[in-house]
């Protein structure tokens, strides 16, 4: 895999149009593209389809979490946009559906989310969660395999313990990366692109730090260089 194709720039602006600039802005350097909750409902979706037309990937982050019928139902209806990743939440009703839901789709991976990289032990406990964090992420990895998903979403924390344990089995995709001195936001358990690669993680998911930087391009293909250069 190409160290461009590792790099997933989130797409959290609040316009299509400013996300069309921001693509185009980033040219070459950018190759795959999350689209959340903000773009969804305005514009999206059809934008995720642009996106494939253009030859980009695209992971769309849209953390499904319903029952499992209801589950199977949405992840069928979004195999028709052509995307590469979706995320679903780690139960196992969930991703069982979702994984039925995909059916023989060629081309989407079906991801559960682990643990939010804005949570740690101290958030979980408020939560009501007394496990240690560690163990839930493998849990709930655990669950992903089980289920026949193809990857967790996980902070590069956690992600040499899902190594060790899944192998290739799971694709890690990691969020919570920031290069040298860029700003945490509200992100709790951050690490900068070649830790997240050294740990394990097979994608980075990098937002503000190349979406909100006065040089987009610059900034990601600093963030291409850095996983190029890493083992
Ligand atoms: O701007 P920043 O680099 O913090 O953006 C990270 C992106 O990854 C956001 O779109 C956020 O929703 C997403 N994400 C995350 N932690 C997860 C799953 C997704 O930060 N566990």
């Amino acid at each position: 895999m190409n160290a461009e194709d590792r790099l997933i720039i989130a797409l959290d602006l609040p316009t299509v149009a400013q996300a069309r600039q921001t693509i185009q802005a980033i040219g070459p350097a950018g190759a795959f593209y999350k689209i959340g909750y903000q773009l969804m409902p305005i514009g999206g979706l059809e934008l995720a389809k642009e996106l494939s037309a253009m030859g980009k990937k695209t992971f769309l982050d849209f953390k499904f979490h319903d029952i499992g019928a209801t589950v199977e139902r949405g992840v069928k209806s979004v195999c028709q946009l052509g995307g590469d990743f979706l995320t679903v939440h780690a139960e196992p009703d969930v991703l069982k559906g979702a994984v039925e839901g995909r059916g023989d789709d060629p081309r989407l991976k079906i991801l559960a989310v682990t643990v939010l990289t804005s949570l740690n032990q101290e958030s979980l406990k408020k939560a009501g969660i007394e496990m240690d964090i560690e163990a839930l992420v493998l849990k709930r990895a655990e669950f992903a395999a089980e289920a026949g998903a193809d990857g967790v979403v996980a902070s590069a924390k956690e992600a040499s313990a899902i190594k060790a344990r899944f192998g290739d089995a799971l694709k890690i995709v990691t969020p919570g990366i920031r290069p040298p001195g860029a700003a945490a936001n509200d992100q709790k358990r951050v690490v900068t692109p070649a830790d997240a690669i050294n740990a394990g993680a097979d994608h980075l998911v990098v937002g503000r730090p190349i979406i909100a930087a006065d040089d987009p391009a610059n900034a990601a293909s600093q963030i291409v260089q850095e996983i190029a250069g890493s083992p």
